[in-house]
């Protein structure tokens, strides 16, 4: 299988708020996604990403929260199934938000449900950065970025500092 590396869309960009669909069958289809999408993941040195980054609408997800980038995680229709009461607060980024990091409230542990690339169920339970990264990734295929949980004042900075960055990239 060659592996392609996918344009990620860059906040504020209206198609991240698109609500992905189930994936209907893992089939070559898929299993293409996936690869092409752990390739611009790595390429971008981060720890997850979203097939609505890329401008899919499907519920899948690539993670590899590993110091050495040698274990991913390919969620495919997952679901969490639990949560822990307690909660986490941390630095979070995206990659469709480069450079911006701000603190965003979370639970400390998730147990989550879904397919692996093979199709086959899988359920693990995610805590620390893997948990953090799960939520985080799950909100993108509802169509929610993370500095939607920040306030209107940081939004709207980050939504400027955004708009110029691409137009300075456009100018080149
Ligand atoms: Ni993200």
């Amino acid at each position: 299988m060659t592996m392609a590396k996918l344009q990620i869309l860059r906040y504020p960009d209206p198609r991240l708020h698109t609500v992905a669909k189930p994936v209907p069958r893992v089939d070559a289809r898929i299993q293409q996604l996936v690869a092409d999408m752990l390739e611009s993941m790595y390429a971008a040195d981060g720890v997850g990403l979203a097939a609505t980054q890329v401008d899919v609408h499907e519920r899948v997800i690539v993670i590899d929260t590993s110091d050495a980038r040698d274990d991913p995680r390919v969620l495919i229709n997952p679901e969490i199934v639990a949560r822990s009461e307690e909660m986490t607060f941390a630095d979070e980024g995206c990659l469709s938000v480069p450079l911006i990091y701000d603190k965003v409230a979370r639970h400390a542990s998730v147990t989550v449900r879904s397919l692996d690339r093979h199709g086959a169920t899988q359920e693990f339970t995610a805590e620390g950065l893997l948990s953090i990264c799960v939520q985080h990734e799950m909100d993108h295929l509802l169509g929610k970025v993370f500095v939607e949980y920040l306030s209107q004042l940081k939004r709207d900075r980050i939504k400027t500092k955004m708009l110029k960055k691409s137009r300075e990239e456009e100018r080149g």
